[in-house]
C-alpha cells in the first residue's frame, strides 16, 4: 500500500497494518449489513432471511428500530437471497443508514398532519439513502427529490426506485399518499437551475407501469412517452403538472424541510466498499497489484484534496440555500480526512453565523455506538477492521463522518 495512504489511515487513528490486513488479505471478515424493506411484514422477512443465510441476522442496536437495520455475515452474497431479489430486504451499510436516522424523519408529526413534507438528496446516487429517505417517510405526503451529477449513476438509482419504490406507488391503496420522488441530473452546487434536467418521476413512472400492465422493461414507444412525460412536468421547462416546484429556479428557490448533503469525497472510509471493488478486478482479491490500484484510488482523490473540499463546501452552502428557516440540514462523508469532514462544516459554521447550528445527533441508542463526538457535534464512525460477531460486541460498519445543522431565523439588530 501506498506510504501516504497508510499515514492517512494512522492519522485518523487506524492501525495501518490492520488496514493493510483488511485490504490485501481475502480472509479479514466482518459484518454486512442489510435494511428490510417496510413494504413486506417484518416478521416473516427476517424469517426468510434467516433460512436463508442459516443464521439469525442481529439487530443493529444503536440504529432507531424503525430504521430495520440488521448485520448479517459479510460472506453472504446479496444477490443469491431470495428475499434480496424480491426486494424485500436492501443491501446497506448501518453507517450510511446513520446519515438518513440523523435527519430525524422518522419523528412523529414531522411536518405535521396532512402537510407534505420535502427533503433534497443532493448527491444522491446510487441511491440506497433516498430509498431510504422514502421508507422513513411511508404513510407521509411527501416530496423527494433527488440529484446528482452522474448520469451513469442516475441510471442505477432510477434502477432502484424502480425495484422498491415504484412498485409501492403502483399498488398504492386510497388512504396511503403516494410518495412522488423525482432525479434530477444536475450540479448540486447550483440547483436548482433551469437547465437541469428532469429524468425520473415516480408516478410518471407509476402511470407508465400501469398502462404497459406492469411490464417491467419499456419498449421503444414507452420510452418515449416517457420522455415527454418527464418534459411536461419539468419545472426547467416551464411545465410543472403536480403543482409543486421540486425543482424550482434560481429565482424562486425550492424550499425543503430537510437536506442530505451526503457528498463527493475521497471514499477512504469505506473499507467494505473498496475490498468489494478490489475482488471485482482481474485477478480477484489479494492479487499483486490490485490492491495498489483501489488504495491509488484513494491516493489521487487525497492529493486533490483541495479542490475536493471546495466542492464539499459548495455542496453545503446549495443545500443550505434549498433549506427552509428550521430545517435540518445533515452533511455526511465516507472519508476519515479532517479536512473533508470537521475543517469544511467549521468553514461553513464560520460563513453562515448565527443562521447555521449545528446541534447533536439524539438517535444512537444506548452505549453500543461505534461513534465518537467531535466538534460541532459531529459523529465519527471507524470502520471495523476484523470480524467482530456476537450480541455484545459492538457492531459498526464502513467509517462515516456526520454533521447536523439547523437553519435559524437570523434577527437584523
Ligand atoms: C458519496 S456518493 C453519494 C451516495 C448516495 N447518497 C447513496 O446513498 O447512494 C456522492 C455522489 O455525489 C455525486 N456528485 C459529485 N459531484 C456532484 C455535484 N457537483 N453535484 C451533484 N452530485 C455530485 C457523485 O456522482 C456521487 O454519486
Amino acid at each position: 500500500m501506498d506510504p501516504s495512504v497508510q499515514k492517512h489511515y494512522a492519522s485518523a487513528g487506524l492501525d495501518r497494518q490492520d488496514v493493510t490486513n483488511y485490504l490485501d488479505n481475502a480472509t479479514a471478515s466482518r459484518w454486512r449489513f442489510v435494511r428490510l424493506n417496510p413494504r413486506h411484514p417484518n416478521d416473516a422477512t427476517l424469517k426468510a432471511l434467516e433460512a436463508e443465510i442459516g443464521s439469525t441476522p442481529v439487530r443493529v442496536p444503536w440504529l432507531p428500530e424503525c430504521a430495520q437495520f440488521f448485520a448479517i455475515p459479510s460472506a453472504t452474497a446479496l444477490n443469491n437471497l431470495r428475499t434480496y431479489q424480491e426486494g424485500k430486504i436492501y443491501g446497506m451499510d448501518c453507517s450510511s443508514g446513520a446519515a438518513v436516522a440523523a435527519l430525524g424523519l422518522n419523528v412523529q408529526g414531522n411536518g405535521g398532519e396532512g402537510r407534505t413534507v420535502r427533503v433534497l438528496d443532493l448527491c444522491c446516487c446510487p441511491g440506497a439513502k433516498l430509498c431510504m429517505i422514502v421508507d422513513m417517510l411511508l404513510g407521509s405526503r411527501m416530496e423527494v427529490v433527488g440529484v446528482d451529477i452522474s448520469d451513469a449513476r442516475l441510471n442505477i438509482c432510477k434502477k432502484l426506485l424502480r425495484k422498491y419504490v415504484v412498485t409501492d406507488v403502483v399498488s398504492e391503496s386510497s388512504e396511503a399518499p403516494s410518495p412522488l420522488v423525482r432525479l434530477f441530473h444536475a450540479d448540486g452546487t447550483t440547483f436548482p437551475q433551469r437547465s437541469d434536467c428532469l429524468v425520473f418521476d415516480s408516478r410518471a413512472e407509476a402511470q407508465e407501469t400501469a398502462s404497459s400492465k406492469g411490464r417491467k422493461r419499456m419498449n421503444k414507444s414507452a420510452r418515449a412517452r416517457e420522455k415527454k412525460r418527464l418534459k411536461q412536468l419539468d419545472p426547467g421547462e416551464g411545465g410543472d403538472e403536480a403543482g409543486d416546484k421540486a425543482g424550482g429556479t434560481k429565482e424562486s428557490p425550492a424550499e425543503y424541510d430537510y437536506v442530505l448533503v451526503d457528498a463527493e469525497c475521497s471514499t477512504d472510509g469505506a473499507l467494505t466498499h473498496l475490498k468489494h471493488k478490489k475482488k471485482g478486478l482481474k485477478g480477484g482479491a489479494g492479487g499483486g497489484g490490485e490492491g495498489e490500484t483501489v488504495t491509488a484510488t484513494v491516493k489521487r482523490k487525497l492529493d486533490d484534496e483541495g479542490n475536493l473540499t471546495a466542492l464539499q463546501l459548495s455542496l453545503l452552502n446549495s443545500g443550505f440555500a434549498n433549506l427552509k428557516v428550521g430545517g435540518t440540514i445533515v452533511y455526511a462523508t465516507c472519508s476519515l480526512s479532517a479536512k473533508q469532514n470537521e475543517d469544511v462544516v467549521r468553514a461553513f459554521i464560520d460563513q453562515h453565523g448565527g443562521e447555521a447550528e449545528a446541534v447533536p445527533l439524539d438517535f444512537l441508542g444506548g452505549n453500543k455506538s461505534p461513534a465518537v463526538s467531535g466538534p460541532n457535534h459531529s459523529l465519527r464512525f471507524s470502520p471495523t477492521l476484523t470480524a467482530e460477531v456476537g450480541v455484545d460486541s459492538v457492531i459498526s460498519g464502513g467509517g462515516f463522518f456526520l454533521c447536523k445543522i439547523v437553519r435559524r431565523k437570523v434577527v437584523l439588530k
